[in-house]
């Protein structure tokens, strides 16, 4: 993962300060380093969680009307790229697009998006920027004529709470006149909990992989065995979220401290928004955009939005 030493040290903070703050919590980011990311894959693949297929079927299913209602001259920016599979489906049917933008806070993983984008399409010029997307960014290297469209799909919007959501849709608002987005859907909580907990227990030991990598980075003695992976549906603010509690009593040494669980003491670890059609479109015109169109899979599980200014 290799985070540039300023992330690092950002991110280190935000992992102490929710764990002493009362519930204690843990920034979501921190689930994907080396182990995370490879684990997060793995859930990808799981029978149980359905977001990353129904989300592929659209985007190979409608890749060419998206890319009709985009237009050429697009600059395609794409916050959190990844690995820069998925905006290959869509470049590969956009017309004319003036170029590509990934923007990845781990260098290694801009890197190869990079590598990826440039190896399936040699004449698209491309403009990685390594930075954290959810601080403000502007557009490197852009030509003067050229259009920027934010691709911003996987469900990665649903990490973040209303408000944050609506300050990064509005940042790009600024910055662009259109964008396409994937969240996933309101469905029976019993197909959502059953895709944050699985039965091979791959989505436990992702989020347990947290309490290893506290150990690792900060000297912890964090017993992962005495922490239980939970996935709650929590109705009232329509979220997945993610805790690990503590099966005990116990206490935790972290950075010179002791820090105290009472038995069944959570830490919040990870929510997960699930969107209406038009709960997502609500929030979308709350940042000064119209759902210009939408497409969801067969069994309307995901929603992929084209947003336009
Ligand atoms: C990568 C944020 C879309 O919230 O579904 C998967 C992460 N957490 N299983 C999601 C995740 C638990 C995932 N996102």
């Amino acid at each position: 993962m290799n985070l540039p030493p300023a992330a690092a040290e950002r991110l280190r903070s935000a992992v102490l300060d929710g764990l002493l703050d009362d519930p204690k919590r843990l920034p979501s980011a921190y689930l994907y380093d080396t182990t995370g990311s490879a684990l997060f894959e793995a859930i990808c693949e799981l029978p149980e969680y359905y977001l990353t297929r129904a989300e592929t079927e659209i985007l190979q299913r409608h890749a060419p009307e998206m890319a009709r209602r985009i237009g050429s001259g697009a600059l395609l920016i794409e916050p959190g790229c990844g690995s820069g599979e998925k905006a290959c489906t869509l470049l590969q049917h956009l017309p004319e697009p003036a170029g590509f933008v990934p923007i990845e806070i781990s260098p290694s993983a801009l890197d190869g998006a990079r590598r990826l984008v440039r190896e399936r399409f040699p004449q698209l010029p491309v403009h990685p920027l390594q930075a954290d997307f959810t601080a403000s960014f502007s557009i490197p290297d852009a030509p003067p004529a050229s259009r920027p469209v934010f691709f911003f799909p996987g469900s990665t919007l649903g990490n973040f709470d209303p408000a944050q959501a609506l300050t990064l849709l509005r940042r790009w608002r600024a910055l662009g006149r259109q964008a396409l987005v994937g969240v996933d859907l309101r469905k029976d909580p019993a197909t959502l909990l059953a895709a944050y907990d699985d039965a091979r227990g791959v989505t436990a030991a992702f989020n347990l992989n947290l309490l290893d990598r506290i150990n690792r980075e900060f000297g912890a003695d964090f017993d992962p065995q005495s922490f239980a992976h939970e996935a709650i549906w929590n109705e009232s603010e329509g979220r997945i979220e993610m805790h690990l509690r503590s099966r005990r009593a116990q206490t935790v040494r972290l950075d010179g401290r002791r820090l105290a669980f009472r038995a069944g003491e959570s830490i919040h670890t990870e929510n997960s928004y699930k969107y209406t059609v038009d709960g997502f479109a609500e929030l979308a015109a709350r940042a000064g955009w119209q759902v210009a169109a939408h497409w969801t899979d067969s069994q309307a599980r995901f929603g992929v939005q084209l947003l336009s200014a």
